[in-house]
C-alpha cells in the first residue's frame, strides 16, 4: 500500500491491499467480523454521518478488509472508487437503481446474465423505468434506440451463453452523446483482461464469485467507477445494504493473488478444449472470442489482452436422452451453475428462452462449458468419451 506503486501487474497483484506493518507482521489482512463499530468519543459519534467523517459507523458501511478488495479492484482496473456487494447481482441491481429513476428509459442487451434479466424485467417496469432490449452487436446502430429519457445503456461483453462481443466505445460514443451512462459487466473479461474505462465504460461490474474468488467457495459483487459516480451509487449501495461478510471479503483478496495465472492457465486450457470441439462432428459451433473463426474475435483482439476459461457450443440435432447419457457420466465436468473456480463445468441450455430480439432457434441446444486447471487431455478424453456416449444413444434410436 503506498510505497509499492509498480504498474506492472504481476507485482500489484501481489501487494494491493495489504499491508504487513499495519498489521503487526501478518503478510495477510486479518478478517474484521463487525456489525458494531465502537465510537472513540462523544464528538466522533455526533460526527459519524458528517461526508468527510472517518469513523465508520456500523458494520453494513464495510471493514478494513473489505477495504483492501476496494484497494485492490481499483487499482487494477483503473478505476477511482469501488463498493464491494453480496453477489454479483446485486452488483449489477444496485448499479442499475443508483442510477435509473421513474420515467427514464434503459437499453440492455438479449445477452444479459438471467438472473438480472429477470431482475429488470420483472422489477424495473412496476418502479416506472422502461425496459428496452437489443441486439448485443448492434454497435453504433444503437442510436437509433436511443430516446430522450434514455439514461442507461447496458452492456455484457461477451454475453452470457451467447458470448457476442460487444463494441464498448461504439456504444459508449452513442451513449455519451445522450447524457445516458455505459454500464458494463466486465465478469468474464475480470480486471484483468479489459481496462472498461479505457474503452469508454462508466460503471464497471464484477460477479467476484468467479474468477476473482476463483475457488467456488463464495458468493460476491463489486462496482467500480470513476469519482463522479461515487456518490450516485454509494448513496444506493448504502441504503440497499448489499454487503459481504469480512470473511468472504478476505478469501476473495487471497484468491486475487493469484488470479493472473490461473487465468493464464484456464485460457490456455480452453483454446485446446475448444479447438478440439471444432473437430467434433456433433457440434455446429464453438462460441468463444479467442478463436480466429470467431464473429467477435476482433473485437477481442482490439479490447482484450487475452480469454477466460468460458465458452459454448451449439450442438447439432440431438435428443433428451442422448444429451443426458453424454452429461452423466462425465468423470471431470462438474453439473453446475457458476464459472471462475478452478473447476471444470458443463451445463446444457437453449438460448431461445432467454432473448427477445435475437434469434438462437427455439429448440437448439447448446453446453456451456468453464475449462478449469485440469490436464486439457483429460478434460477432451472425458468429452470424447461423452460424444461417444451421446452417438451411441442417437444411434440405437435412429
Ligand atoms: C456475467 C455474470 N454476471 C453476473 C453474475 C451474477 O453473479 P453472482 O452469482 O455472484 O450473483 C453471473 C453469474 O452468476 C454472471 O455469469
Amino acid at each position: 500500500m503506498g510505497h509499492h506503486d509498480s504498474q506492472e501487474l504481476d507485482t500489484q497483484l501481489v501487494y494491493l491491499g495489504r499491508d504487513p506493518k499495519r498489521d503487526l507482521g501478518s503478510v495477510n489482512p486479518p478478517v474484521h467480523r463487525t456489525s458494531t463499530v465502537i465510537f472513540p468519543d462523544y464528538k466522533t459519534f455526533r460526527a459519524y454521518e458528517d461526508d468527510n467523517a472517518t469513523h465508520r459507523g456500523y458494520g453494513r458501511y464495510g471493514s478494513p478488509t473489505l477495504d483492501g478488495l476496494e484497494e485492490a479492484l481499483i487499482k487494477l482496473e483503473g478505476a477511482d472508487r469501488a463498493i464491494i456487494t453480496a453477489s454479483g447481482l446485486s452488483a449489477i441491481t444496485t448499479s442499475l437503481l443508483a442510477f435509473l429513476n421513474a420515467g427514464d428509459h434503459v437499453l440492455i442487451p438479449d445477452c444479459m446474465y438471467s438472473c438480472a434479466r429477470a431482475f429488470v424485467v420483472q422489477e424495473l417496469p412496476r418502479l416506472g423505468i422502461e425496459v428496452e432490449f437489443y441486439p448485443p452487436t448492434i454497435g453504433a446502430d444503437i442510436e437509433k434506440l436511443m430516446k430522450k429519457n434514455t439514461k442507461v445503456v447496458y452492456t455484457e461483453s461477451p454475453g452470457s451463453n451467447t458470448f457476442e462481443m460487444q463494441d464498448l466505445p461504439a456504444l459508449a460514443k452513442v451513449a455519451h452523446a445522450h447524457g445516458a451512462l455505459l454500464i458494463s459487466d466486465n465478469t468474464w473479461a475480470t480486471p484483468l483482461l479489459q481496462k472498461p474505462f479505457d474503452l469508454g465504460v462508466d460503471i464497471s461490474i464484477h460477479s467476484a464469485t468467479k474468477y476473482i474468488a476463483g475457488h467456488s467457495d463464495l458468493v460476491m459483487g463489486a462496482v467500480t467507477c470513476k469519482q463522479e459516480h461515487f456518490k450516485t451509487l454509494n448513496r444506493a449501495h448504502r441504503n440497499i445494504g448489499a454487503i459481504p461478510s469480512g470473511d468472504n471479503a478476505y478469501l476473495a483478496l487471497r484468491g486475487l493473488r493469484t488470479m493472473a495465472v490461473r487465468l493464464q492457465k484456464h485460457q490456455e486450457h480452453a483454446l485446446k478444449v475448444a479447438e478440439w470441439l471444432q473437430t467434433v462432428p456433433e457440434v455446429k459451433r464453438v462460441l468463444y472470442p479467442a478463436l480466429p473463426t470467431d464473429p467477435g474475435h476482433a473485437i477481442w483482439k482490439r479490447d482484450m489482452t487475452g480469454a477466460s476459461g468460458l465458452f459454448g457450443v451449439e450442438l447439432n440435432t440431438v435428443t433428451e436422452e442422448a444429451l443426458g447419457a453424454m452429461l452423466d457420466g462425465l468423470e471431470y465436468f462438474g453439473m453446475g451453475f457458476s464459472w471462475g473456480g478452478y473447476e471444470s463445468l458443463i451445463v446444457a441450455y437453449t438460448p431461445s428462452r432467454m432473448r427477445s430480439v435475437t434469434e438462437w432457434g427455439k429448440d437448439a441446444r447448446f453446453l456451456r462449458l468453464h475449462i478449469g486447471l485440469e490436464s486439457p487431455k483429460d478434460l477432451i478424453a472425458d468429452l470424447d468419451a461423452g460424444f461417444q456416449r451421446l452417438r451411441t444413444t442417437m444411434q440405437k434410436a435412429a
